[in-house]
């Protein structure tokens, strides 16, 4: 294939949305590659251009828009550019997006082992091509993703695709299509493999972890599984969901040392009514035990949760519910939210859109004002005490220090003194912002 190449063809792939985007981005390289594409990062050097899209609010989308027009531009100097849109936005807008001057491919989430196929089409046809078919099955289990950042330290791993939730605000069940889990083994494959290329960190990826089966084995014995494989590379996992979050997971986290304690917990209302009409089948009682339940079992754990403001019907006292739950569980951290209706959701066609777009904002704005002063009283607490720390590379504010992570997910800043990006440091904590420890090594 490719025969009109004289060189290999070069691909940049730009990624929007989550983790688990930036993960199937690694896939889609790792199919391109097979078909004999490199990667590139500059867009005047790139024969084809991959956005990997996020649908999740409207502002993702509408960044993603901004860019094509950037696009649409690129091609005008460069007419042969292919510019692709793949992902959840991919999956949402389908063959409305090929109405864009920009775009000459659309891919959905399941449809990356098509992408040579349809490039191939457009090279020979000059038409547009499109697959946006969601699968039952497709975990792309086989396929070992490239990592963009080769000599990284952390590599995330999916475990299962989808989502069978149907949160009534979000559109991922949408975009993504039913839960599936991955095949362990080849999960345990390439977390071997990833060992062996020198990663120190694993990131297990999931909507909802708690929910992963394949045949016997359960999220709690696969996360003991990959702790096993090597007690120096850390274990790491999101996301969790209150309703599924068992003690059995809680258990193995607090056994193995190279599981990370940190749990990733999204609330989204303090308001058992609002949790109610948003889908989420939990009460705020059963999170407040959740958090309970973590604490006893792991009192060094860091929880961290998202939230969002402004959902249908939200009322001042319901609002209220979310601040007084962040101060009842003092989260380490947070991502914070303002509800942006998506089409096609069980809200958008049930409920009314009906909090003002300022009241929205002035909430957003209190639950981060709220969450700065819990993160630096979290932060607070570990001045004086000593962390190992995984060493991330330089920090961005100073050439001359490092940062890395504790197991809390933490983010420690600290004079390099001859360490190094992938080492385990242990670290004082001398002060602190909202958002970084301010450390030194300890010999
Ligand atoms: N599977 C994870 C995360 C999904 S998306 C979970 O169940 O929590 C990440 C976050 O985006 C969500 O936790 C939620 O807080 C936020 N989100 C999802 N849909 C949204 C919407 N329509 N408007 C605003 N925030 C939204
Ligand atoms: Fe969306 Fe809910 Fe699924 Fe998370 S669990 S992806 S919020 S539907
Ligand atoms: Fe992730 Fe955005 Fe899709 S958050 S699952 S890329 S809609």
């Amino acid at each position: 294939m490719n025969n009109n190449y004289t060189i290999a063809p070069r691909v940049l792939i730009e990624t929007y949305g989550c983790q688990m985007n930036v993960n199937d981005s690694e896939v889609v390289l790792a199919i391109l590659s097979k078909s004999g594409y490199v990667l590139c990062k500059e867009v005047s050097l790139a024969d084809l251009v991959l956005i990997n899209t996020c649908a999740i609010r409207d502002n993702a989308e509408q960044r993603i828009l901004g860019r094509l027009d950037f696009f649409r531009l690129e091609k005008k100097k460069h007419p042969s550019l292919v510019v692709g849109v793949i992902g959840c936005m991919a999956e949402r807008l389908k063959e409305k997006l090929l109405e864009h001057p920009a775009v000459d491919l659309v891919a959905g989430p399941d449809a990356y082992r098509d992408l040579p196929r349809l490039l191939e089409s457009i090279r020979a046809t000059g038409s547009k091509q499109i697959n946006t078919l969601l699968s039952h099955e497709e975990t792309y289990g086989d396929i070992s993703p490239v990592r963009m950042d080769a000599g990284g330290v952390s590599a995330y791993i999916s475990i299962m695709r989808g989502c069978n939730n149907v949160c009534s605000y979000c559109v991922v069940p949408y975009t993504r299509g039913a839960e599936r889990s991955r095949d362990c083994e080849s999960i345990l494959r390439e977390a071997r493999e990833v060992i062996d290329a020198g990663y120190k960190e694993i990131i297990l990826l999931g909507q909802n972890v708690d929910s992963y089966k394949f045949g016997d084995v359960s999220f709690a014995k696969l996360l003991e599984m990959v702790a096993r494989l090597s007690p120096s590379v850390r274990v790491r996992f999101a996301t969790s969901h209150p309703k599924d979050m068992k003690d059995e997971v809680l258990l193995t986290m607090a056994a193995y040392p190279n599981i990370c304690k940190h749990i990733h917990l999204p609330v989204q209302s303090g308001s058992n009514a609002m949790l109610e009409k948003m889908r989420r089948r939990h009460t705020r009682e059963w999170y407040l035990d959740r958090v309970a339940r973590i604490r006893e079992i792991m009192p060094d754990c860091a929880i961290t949760t998202d939230v969002i403001t402004g959902f249908c019907g939200e009322t001042e006292t319901d609002f209220e519910d979310t601040l007084d739950l962040f101060r009842q569980v003092k989260f380490d951290a947070a991502f914070m939210f303002q509800y942006s209706e998506r089409p096609g959701t069980l809200a958008q066609r049930h409920y009314p859109d009906d909090v003002p777009p300022e009241v929205k904002t002035a909430r957003l704005e209190q639950v981060i004002a709220l969450q700065g002063e819990l993160s630096l009283e979290s932060n607070r607490r570990d001045v004086g005490k000593t962390f190992e720390v995984l060493v991330e590379g330089f920090s961005k504010k100073s050439a001359s220090d490092l940062m890395g992570r504790t197991s809390q997910n933490k983010a420690c800043v600290f004079p390099a003194a001859g360490h190094k990006t992938g080492e385990y440091v242990t670290v004082l904590v001398k002060d602190c912002t909202p958002a970084t420890l301010l450390c030194e090594v300890v010999e």
